[in-house]
């Protein structure tokens, strides 16, 4: 199949999330992965409960071999993620004074920006911060240090790396929603204060039938903040069983989603989240649905791939 690397416009990347299971052990997931992408995620190891299982213990094993496989094919490389509500390492509690906390969090931040200087395109510096009314996220973060963690995680990252692009991810903000809405206030907020907030990903796990409203529109009221914009996790779960009308659709709102990126001139990139069915988190996470990548179990494109090649081939 065209490669999807090779048609987008120069300034904008195409990216994947990478399962590091099967970045280890199955060549023909290698060999897509590669020929069609230019950037990439990792979609667990560089999570804190994979890098530091013990404290102060770190396992770079599955990040490093990420990080130099992205290296080796080209590819640029989307840090994720720095700070997170899940996949906190059990050795921290609540029972820890803030202090300790605001110093492990310092330090844990410190220590991966820095081992990775230089080698990060951008960072998920704070993930998923945002409740769905928009308020902040009732989190360990925010009980015990209060709102100001996420400025200074953006400014620690900052000290870290001063060439990585910092972004706020978060899902359920790809569209106008009430989530979204308290996400352009808190950038407004934390850019107003200095903190160097250079972008928002907008993961975009997405159900058929259920498109986000007016992403074009808003993608474009953040970019007229002065921050970029980017799709970090991009797939679009289909109720199972798929039929080819299901398929068709599918298509329809991955190159939707292209298409809003490509028209907002700060749009750095679209990342999917994973490219083969093979290997898709949905399965798991969401029972009865399925089907959401864009090249099935077999790594053969699927009609989504075609309208993502179709939309650039036209441009
Ligand atoms: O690798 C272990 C395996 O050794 C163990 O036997 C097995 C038993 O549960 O777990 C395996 O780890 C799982 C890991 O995925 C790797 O497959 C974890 O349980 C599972 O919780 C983890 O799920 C990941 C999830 O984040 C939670 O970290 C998904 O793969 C990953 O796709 C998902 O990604 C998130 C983004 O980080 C943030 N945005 C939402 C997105 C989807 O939930």
């Amino acid at each position: 199949p065209p490669a999807l690397r090779d048609l987008m416009p120069s300034n904008v990347r195409i990216g994947s999330a990478v399962n590091g299971q099967l970045l280890t052990s199955d060549a023909r997931y290698r060999g897509t992965l590669s020929s069609q992408f230019n950037a990439v995620t990792a979609e667990n190891a560089m999570k804190w409960t994979i890098l530091e299982p013990r404290p102060g213990v770190y396992d770079w094993s599955a990040s490093d071999q990420f990080v130099d496989f992205a290296r080796a094919n080209g590819q640029a490389v989307y840090g994720h993620t720095l700070l997170w509500h899940s996949n906190i390492p059990v050795w921290i509690t609540e029972s820890w004074s803030p202090e300790q906390l605001r110093a492990v969090l310092r330090q844990h931040i410190i220590t991966v920006v820095s081992r990775y200087r230089g080698k990060i395109w951008a960072w998920d510096v704070v993930n998923e911060v945002l409740a769905e009314d928009g308020s902040l996220r009732d989190s360990l973060w925010l009980r015990k240090l209060g709102p100001r963690y996420i400025a200074d995680a953006f400014r620690w990252a900052h000290e870290a790396d001063p060439d990585a692009r910092l972004f706020i991810n978060d899902y359920g903000t790809e569209g106008r929603t009430r989530k979204a809405d308290g996400l352009l206030r808190l950038v407004k907020s934390l850019r107003a204060g200095g903190a160097p907030v250079h972008g928002v990903g907008f993961q975009s796990h997405i159900r058929l039938g259920s498109p986000p409203k007016d992403a074009t529109g808003n993608l474009r009221r953040f970019a007229a903040l002065g921050v970029s914009v980017a799709i970090t996790e991009l797939d679009v779960r289909v109720p199972l069983p798929i039929t080819t009308q299901k398929l068709l659709d599918q298509a329809l709102l991955y190159q939707h989603m292209l298409k809003a990126c490509l028209a907002v001139s700060t749009c750095e990139s679209i990342t999917l989240w994973g490219f083969s069915d093979v290997s898709s988190w949905i399965g798991s996470h969401y029972p009865g649905y399925g089907a959401a990548c864009v090249f099935n179990d077999e790594f053969e494109p699927k009609p989504a791939h075609g309208a993502l090649v179709q939309e650039l081939s036209a441009r």
